[in-house]
């Protein structure tokens, strides 16, 4: 053997180590998302710093990377091409000296504007909350201040700037999870800030300096809990430009525990001007929070939430790891019956993973259909889309041989959605998590559109072209692999495709 080849055979023989013990760990265990991003192991959960750059989109994440409960914050980082396939990297943010890394964002300084970039290397910075443990344990008010880093090798590496904390806390305890965003008409960075129960908006010229401009939010919109995890975008409708304010709340949420609220209005660089004062809900179901989209994704708005709820993410009976990502979602705006609210739909990407498409221009409801007949084994992961009139009630039953299951579905009488998980599995691991959730119906059409996006322990249901949405997950004894639809009265020409998935690992 020459040494070439010696070379590369050990070289081989390394990567396919590290492909199977690193990488490409299994993720085969039970309840683990097939086509949902969810850590190797231990805990995770907000998405943060969510960037699109060179070809590549970046999730870091909240994560403690020493037990499946929440703990001193990282975050964790992976990355993908497509937003389905990702790679988990190493972790980008430790802790240290100012404390934990809390959430936060991070953009690409295509300008330079920070200074940071050395050699012609555009800097992608991230901007996140210091969280002074010590601080808080002494009941001090000012332990959560805003922090940047910096990585000049495409996010694979980062330094913290050594003049952190770049935005200091005024002795307010909740003044965290700033998301930063480039405002070209102002030429100037937007920083939009959690404080407590309102949001602070900062303008900067270097991320370095930042400038308090405004406050929104008392009085205004849901205020059950805390306000988190913000974000602040533009989407266009009919040609005109409004903004979208995100504000995670917890808890407080429409159905308990934490969720995500929105606000529709104006930014004029300074202020956020509200067209109403309506509260809307990105997702109304128990297990979407902490969502915020992607900078730099150009006219593509994607949003990514943590499928989980504070109410008992830390409990939910996962061994080696705690908690997914929700799919990606892209948001746009809509027009229903003169109110506008964002709409959310499954990123196109995720048809890549369709083995098959099975689709029935019309299938017979009399008054419960089993579709394993027609769709033969279900896989564990699929999308099933299902057109029905407004005029009925319509529930489809996930179950299994355990006599386990889910049903969600359209309520005419109260003309909302629900999904119900009351009998979907183990839930004695906390009060909170067994029930009944119900979301309003938005849309006055006559069909009704429902899109489910089904994992090993998750449903996505996007209803009406994704005007209301809900998501839920569940932890059956053995998979719920029966799908039945049950109807009010029988139906006819009901059209339905069911396309299962390819995992993602
Ligand atoms: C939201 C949140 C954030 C905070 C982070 C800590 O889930 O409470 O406000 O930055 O989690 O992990």
């Amino acid at each position: 053997m020459t040494n070439t080849i010696r070379l590369w055979a050990l070289s081989t023989l390394c990567l396919f180590c590290f492909r199977s013990f690193g990488q490409n760990k299994k993720y085969d265990e039970p309840y683990r998302p097939q086509i949902h991003f969810s850590p190797k192991q231990h805990w995770m959960n907000d998405p943060n710093g969510m960037v699109y750059f060179n070809h590549t989109y970046h999730l870091f994440f909240q994560y403690y990377p020493g037990a499946t409960v929440w703990g001193p914050m990282h975050w964790g980082h992976a990355t993908s091409t497509d937003l389905i396939h990702w790679k988990q990297l190493p972790i980008a943010l430790y802790p240290d000296s100012l404390g934990y890394i809390f959430s936060g964002s991070a953009v690409v300084d295509t300008h330079n504007t920070s200074s940071f970039g050395k050699n012609g290397k555009t800097p992608l910075v991230a901007i996140f909350t210091h969280h002074d443990p010590k601080g808080a344990a002494e009941n001090k008010n000012n332990f959560q201040n805003e922090s940047l880093a910096y990585s000049l090798d495409n996010g694979a590496t980062w330094t913290k700037y050594a003049g952190n904390p770049v935005l200091k806390n005024p002795g307010i305890t909740d003044f965290r999870d700033p998301k930063v965003m480039w405002f070209e008409s102002g030429k100037k960075w937007i920083m939009t800030l959690a404080v407590k129960d309102h949001i602070n908006f900062y303008s900067s010229a270097d991320l370095k300096s930042w400038k308090k401009l405004s406050e929104f939010g008392m009085g205004i919109g849901a205020h059950g809990g805390v306000w988190e995890c913000p974000d602040l975008f533009p989407l266009k409708l009919n040609g005109k430009t409004y903004w979208v304010l995100i504000v995670n709340i917890n808890p407080g949420g429409p159905n308990g525990g934490s969720a995500t609220q929105y606000f529709i209005g104006q930014f004029d660089g300074i202020k956020f001007s509200p067209i109403d004062t309506h509260t809307r809900w990105l997702d109304y179901g128990p297990d979407e929070y902490a969502g915020v989209t992607w900078n730099n994704t150009g006219n593509r708005r994607i949003f990514l939430g943590w499928m989980s709820n504070w109410l008992y993410a830390t409990q939910v009976p996962t061994k080696s790891w705690r908690s997914a990502m929700t799919v990606p979602r892209e948001l746009k705006l809509a027009d229903y019956n003169n109110d506008i609210i964002v709409t959310s739909a499954p990123v196109d990407e995720l048809n890549h993973l369709r083995k098959k498409t099975l689709a029935f221009k019309s299938i017979p409801v009399s008054p419960k259909v089993n579709l394993n007949k027609m769709l033969g084994d279900l896989s564990t992961q699929y999308t099933l889309h299902l057109n029905v009139g407004s005029e009925q009630g319509i529930s489809v039953e996930l179950s299994n041989t355990k006599g386990e299951k889910l049903t969600l579905g359209y309520h005419k009488g109260k003309n909302e959605y629900f999904i119900d998980r009351t009998h979907a599995g183990i839930s004695t691991f906390n009060k909170d998590f067994e029930g009944k959730f119900t979301a309003p119906r938005l849309s006055g059409n006559k069909t009704i559109r429902l899109t489910l996006v089904v994992d090993k322990a998750s449903v996505e249901l996007f209803a009406d072209e994704g005007a209301t949405v809900m998501t839920c997950i569940f932890f059956p004894h053995q998979p719920l692999d029966k799908l039945s639809i049950i109807a009010d009265k029988d139906f006819e020409e009901t059209p339905l495709s069911y396309s299962p998935l390819k995992p993602i690992w």
